[in-house]
């Protein structure tokens, strides 16, 4: 007898669920949880009391063109506020591009350590994901474009990546863009690009603003400190804006989640003391964990990845770092079982984590 119970479209059951960090140890310990990537400091105040402003008319739908945070991006940036689509987390905005662009037969091209996310956005659009392999855990260009073909809808290219925290100089990001064909779009997710303080860095708004087929994607998740309200946005083509507009839900963007992005785009002390605490502890905790005798892959994010040796692997670090309450991620779903990403975190944590890893590898340290 035929299968008469409700069948998914193709494709979706290819998809490995996203597994969020983790957030809980045993044994009852307060986690030292190291494992998304978020912000050490925590919210604005500012945005703190808008959202709790806002709490005041829950019984109100939402402006569904989210208008004031779109005017707030683009008086920051100098951007068009027409072109700014805003949605729940830049998860959702990968998702509904792929929606909009990809369908069944159709591929997207993204690299070997690319964010999971893009494959999953293009299995659930029934396309097929195409990834290009890395050099030395950063995106080749070249193998990009030789993964491109007729049937490619989107590249996704996330720059700063993570897991890796590698990043391509905007010269390689141009050439990416140059080698493809009109109807490819270029997705740039910059979900980290508050952190990067490099003078051969872009995040995307440049193409943007000069090509049809780019758009940039940003988040409010990790360095405004506002995850859990989950709000994003990207700059795109005028085109590709009206395409979003139609295919997103009518009030996909909450309103206490509006006024915190709102107030916490005009802190703007509170994100550069953010930019300078990861100035100062992202090398630290580099250096720190290569005199251990592991090896990080040279990160310009608010994370490194740790590279551990066969004879004390990563799954026995997380163990380890587990059982002392310590939360890093695990990253075998990236393809690199090998490794533990690390967000960077207070001094404290950080100096807590560095301290273990020592012990684990069997060299504790001195305080520094
Ligand atoms: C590269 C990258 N893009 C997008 C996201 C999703 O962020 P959001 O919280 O805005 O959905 C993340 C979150 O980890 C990320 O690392």
């Amino acid at each position: 007898m035929a299968n008469r119970a409700p069948q998914p479209q193709p494709g979706i059951l290819d998809i490995s669920p996203y597994i969020p960090g983790e957030s809980e140890v045993p044994g009852g310990l307060k986690p030292i949880k190291l494992s998304s990537n978020e912000t050490p400091l925590g919210p604005s105040p500012k945005a703190v009391a808008a959202y709790k402003a806002a709490a005041e008319h829950l019984d109100r739908y939402p402006d569904g063109a989210a208008t004031a945070l779109r005017n707030a991006i683009a008086r920051q940036y100098g951007l068009d506020p027409e072109r700014i689509v805003c949605g729940c987390g830049s998860d959702e905005l990968i998702n509904l591009i792929a929606h909009a662009y990809v369908g069944p037969g159709d591929e997207s091209v993204y690299s070997e350590h690319g964010f999971l996310m893009y494959r999953i956005a293009t299995l659930s659009s029934g396309g097929k994901p195409v990834a290009a392999p890395e050099r030395a855990y950063r995106a080749d260009v070249d193998a990009m474009l030789e993964r491109v073909t007729p049937r490619t809808k989107l590249v996704f290219l996330a720059n700063p990546n993570n897991p890796t925290g590698t990043y391509i100089p905007h010269d390689e990001v141009r050439r990416l863009h140059k080698g493809l064909p009109a109807h490819t779009l270029l997705v740039l997710d910059a979900a980290y690009s508050e952190y990067v303080r490099r003078n051969d860095y872009e995040a995307g708004l440049e193409l943007v603003a000069t090509t049809e087929n780019t758009v940039m994607t940003r988040t409010f998740s990790k360095i405004y400190g506002l995850a859990a309200l989950r709000l994003g946005w990207a700059y795109c083509p005028a085109a590709v804006a009206d395409v979003l507009n139609r295919v997103r839900g009518p009030f996909n963007v909450s309103a206490p989640a509006i006024a915190a992005g709102v107030a916490a785009l005009e802190d703007k002390a509170h994100v550069e003391t953010a930019v300078a605490h990861n100035e100062k502890w992202l090398p630290w905790v580099t250096a720190e964990v290569e005199k251990i005798g592991l090896e990080v892959t040279p990160s310009i994010g608010n994370f490194v990845l740790i590279h551990f040796p066969s004879e004390k692997n990563a799954a026995a670090a997380d163990a380890h770092l587990k059982a002392r309450g310590i939360i890093l991620r695990r990253v075998a779903a990236y393809g690199l079982p090998s490794c533990l990403r690390m967000t960077i975190g207070t001094e404290d944590d950080n100096r807590k984590v560095v301290a273990a890893l020592a012990q684990f590898m069997g060299r504790p340290k001195e305080r520094s």
